[in-house]
């Protein structure tokens, strides 16, 4: 029997007051990595068509892109929970789409509940999942799959603009949402939904007042060197630490010291 964290131990870490921790992966190197250093939930999240595909958005990516990655980054974990992100295009959707895209995500791959994104506009899909108990995490505020209609990657929430955030965080729990991630909006809304609702809340750029922290583990690890929002806080300059190897190696296998005997099979 698995030792995963499972659906019961998010209500129980918010009511506990344990900040939730909450890391993007993609492959089983990083989920193993990762899931030993005590993550609680590895989101497969579809930032993989930034910084895993190179696209500028999130919006080409594929439910089977989506489901290849899943199924690696569960075979890499252990303990952490895991949760795939259903790509743009399936939630809004007639129910039946939704659910099939969700129970190819749990059939194939392993994963434990589903991301949703969008607020009020997808109650209808979340309820739908979660009625045939498929676990929803859903995701409200700056939602990157909704970029053309924000005008880009904007804040939300922002004045007048609070109350329809607090809306939607409100019809995801309402709806059945194990918790929530609440992407870009000031700090003092994110606080304010964090109290209000029952369900734990997941920032990302959404201030400390949340029950739990999410970060892509590219920014996290300072691999990415595209556009780095003020958010984001990097623990390892990583790319530079990988330039710094590579170029080593380069050298050595030019100057012709790599391999050296120690390196080689000798007999
Ligand atoms: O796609 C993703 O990685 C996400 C997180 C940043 C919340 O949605």
């Amino acid at each position: 029997m698995s030792s995963r964290l499972t659906v019961l131990d998010f209500p129980r870490f918010k009511a506990e007051n344990r900040p939730i921790v909450c890391v993007t992966a993609y492959d089983y190197t990083f989920a193993k990595l990762l899931d030993n250093a005590g993550v609680d939930l590895l989101l497969v999240g579809d930032s993989l068509g930034n910084v895993i595909q190179g696209h500028d958005t999130t919006l080409p990516v594929t439910l089977d892109d989506m489901i290849y990655h899943t199924k690696a980054v569960v075979r890499g974990s252990r303990k952490a929970f895991v949760a795939c992100d259903l790509p743009f295009g399936y939630c809004h959707r007639s129910s039946d789409v939704v659910l099939e895209a969700a129970i190819r995500v749990l059939k194939e791959t392993g994963a434990q509940a589903v991301k949703v994104e969008g607020g009020a506009s997808v109650v209808d899909s979340i309820r739908a999942l979660t009625s045939l108990q498929i676990p929803v995490l859903a995701h409200v505020g700056l939602t990157p799959q909704a970029v053309h209609a924000f005008g880009g990657f904007k804040v939300q929430g922002r004045g007048a603009a609070a109350d329809k955030v607090l809306a939607d965080a409100v019809a995801v729990e309402t709806a059945g949402a194990f918790a929530v991630v609440l992407e870009g909006i000031p700090a003092p809304l994110a606080e304010k939904i964090s109290r209000q609702l029952i369900i734990p809340t997941i920032g990302i750029g959404a201030g400390p007042g949340c029950d739990g922290q999410v970060l892509v583990v590219y920014d996290l690890l300072g691999f990415y060197d595209g556009f780095k929002p003020r958010f984001v806080k990097r623990y390892l300059e990583g790319g530079d630490l990988i330039h710094l190897a590579v170029s080593r190696f380069a050298e050595e296998v030019r100057n012709r010291t790599f391999p050296d005997h120690e390196h080689s099979f000798n007999d």
